[in-house]
Order: C-alpha cells, then structure tokens, then sequence
C-alpha cells in the first residue's frame, strides 16, 4: 500500500473501497490517522521487522501487472512464474490479460494508477507509443518496471528497469548456428523468416541479430520474411503461403518455438521433412520446442528463459522500498541442440 493514499481495489472479482478520511466521524477520523501514522513508521518506534513483500508499513505490497496475452507456450509459463512468485514473495498480484492489443494493456495501466497500486509492471506488446500512459504513471509516483519487452521512449526516467533477455543477441545466436552449419559451402542458402508481432521487441530485434550475422556468408539470403504474431495457427498459415510461392526453401527461421511448430505442420502436409528438407531454427526452448528438436524435427533452439518471476518480485520490492536498481538486467540464456535437447528435456520446467 502506498502510505497516504486511498484506493479502489479489485480482488477475484470484487471491489474493495477505501473509505476516505472526509467521510468519517471526527473520533474514528482520529483513530485513521494513527493507524496511517503507525503503517507508515510514523510512530516513532519503527525497529519491527516487515513481512516478506511488506512495504515499510508491514501491509502486502501490491503490484499491477499487464500480460501481454497467452499466444505461445512462453507466454504461460512466464504468465505463471509471475503468479507463484507474486504468491511466494507475497505480494498481492493484480494482474491483466492484453490478449495481444496494446490499448488494453494501456487501459490496465491507467486502472493500476487509479487504484493506487505500489509498483506496475508490464510486458509492452509493441515498442511504441508508451509516453503518455507512462507519464501519468510517473506523475503518479508510481514506480514502472519493464519486464520481457522493451519500448523505445528516449525518456529513461519513465521506468526504473527492464528486466528480459537479450532479443538481438538471440538473433545472433540464431544466425551463427547458420553461418556454422554452411561453413562448408553449400552454395546458395534459401532462407524463410517467420517473424514475431509487428512492432514488438523480440521481433525487431531478432530479425536484426539474425541479419547482421548471416551477413558473413553471402550464399545466405532470407527470400520471404512475414509475420506469424508468435502463435503455432500463425506460423502454419504463413508457412503453406510460403511452401505455395517458394519451391526451393533450404531454411526456417522462426522467432519462436509455437511458430515453427505451426510451419512443421504445413512442411508435412507439403510432404517435406521438417529438419531434413528444410532445417529449421526456433527461439525460445519450451517443452514442445524441445521435444521437436530431440525428435529431429527442429535443428536448433536458441533458449528465451520465460522464468522472470523470482527476479520481478526482487525488484518490484527494491524500487516500492525506493532503493536504487540497475537500469537494465539481462536474462541469462543458453542454446539447445538434439543432444543438448535430449539431454534437457527430463527436468524442463516448461
Ligand atoms: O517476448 C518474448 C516472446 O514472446 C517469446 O519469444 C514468444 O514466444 C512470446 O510470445
């Protein structure tokens, strides 16, 4: 709770008003302020120890979180590291499903500042047009933290950090297993790319990590690149558009696992086999993922860890208690081959 303020709550479907201190009697008026006094250390004695995802005051911390959505087998796991961390550390969660559009996660945010919760976090579907909500919330003093996905405001001051992996580095990965894979040269390499959400982070900067490696070897070229908005329906779709105009397709590039999962689907009904006929690239290393790679449907997965939780609730209690943060914290992530698949897959979280 945010020392001061009186809030609206919504809880598991109910709303929880606060009363306001005009409305009461002057002896019960008396009686409110020493306890807001008293949850804000104001008494003086201040020497007891806060419960776990306590702010100063002892009372639960709250933390209004806006989901991007549930398209990939990433997204859910993410959505619930989120959710058993909250509850672990306990801090009370309000949390939002964007269902993929950017004016619901914008509505979120301005209910999160109506109700005055302590700390918002959020996964920005797209990395534009974020400066206006974020300046209400930094008028506000409500502190923001990035979590996942980027945006591109110059203004630094509007959140305190962003915590996520590396997107252009995930490119780079995916595009040096490539440049390795043809070292031997194989002549002209055809590649497809499907391409996460138009306008997100992961998808700009993975098709510009995958480029600016694959550079290296000019027998590398990407001859169609698309959008499958990270969804397997997506990734299917685009793939059968792709296998109709393009014959002679060496290589998949997927920025994620749900994709190629969808474009393996459209590669065997073309009669192609996935892996072997086209070799095929993934981001993200979630259980189906793994398991299409250890079967030798998918060649390489460059992994995008989903398990932000514990670190969220660590930091979501450092900026409520004011204490300085690194302004950016970077996820850290490995990559899968078959072997390494096989290896990973008995003891895969997710
Ligand atoms: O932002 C992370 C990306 O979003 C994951 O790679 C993808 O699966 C998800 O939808």
């Amino acid at each position: 709770m945010r020392c001061g303020s009186h809030r609206r709550r919504r809880l598991g479907g109910t709303v929880r008003t606060r009363t306001t201190l005009p409305a009461l009697g002057k002896l019960a008026a008396l009686a409110a302020a020493a306890l807001v006094l008293a949850a804000c250390g104001g008494g003086g004695g201040g020497g007891g120890a806060t419960a776990p995802g306590a702010g100063a005051g002892g009372e639960a911390l709250t933390l209004g979180f806006s989901q991007v959505g549930a398209e990939s087998g990433w997204r859910t796991a993410n959505t619930k590291s989120v959710q058993d961390a909250a509850g672990a550390a306990g801090i009370e969660l309000q949390f939002s499903d964007a269902q993929q559009k950017q004016e619901n996660q914008i509505k979120a945010i301005r209910s999160f500042i109506q109700q005055r919760v302590d700390v918002i976090a959020f996964s920005p579907v797209v990395e534009s047009g974020w400066d206006t909500v974020l300046m209400e919330a930094k008028r506000a003093n409500i502190p923001v933290i990035l979590t996942d996905r980027a945006v591109d405001s110059t203004d630094t001051t509007l959140y305190k950090t962003f915590l996520g992996s590396d997107f252009v580095e995930e490119g780079r990965k995916a595009g040096q297993w490539l440049v390795e894979d043809t070292a031997g040269g194989s002549g002209p390499v055809n590649i497809v790319e499907l391409q996460g959400t138009t306008g997100s982070a992961p998808a700009i900067d993975r098709q510009e990590g995958f480029a600016e490696t694959i550079a290296q070897n000019p027998d590398l070229k990407v001859i169609a690149s698309q959008t499958g908005d990270f969804t397997r329906s997506g990734g299917r779709q685009v793939m059968e558009a792709f296998l109709k105009t393009h014959p002679d397709i060496d290589v998949l590039y997927a920025h994620n696992d749900d994709m190629g999962l969808g474009a393996i689907e459209a590669i065997e009904a073309a009669g192609k086999v996935p892996g072997t006929d086209i070799k095929i690239i993934t981001v993200d290393a979630v259980k189906d993922g793994m398991q299409a790679l250890a079967d030798g449907k998918i060649n390489y997965i460059v992994e995008c860890n989903p398990l932000l939780g514990p670190q969220l609730m660590d930091l979501v209690k450092k900026v409520a208690a004011g204490e300085e943060v690194p302004q950016r914290v970077v996820t850290e992530e490995t990559t899968f081959d078959t072997a390494a698949a096989k290896a990973a897959l008995p003891s895969r979280q997710y």
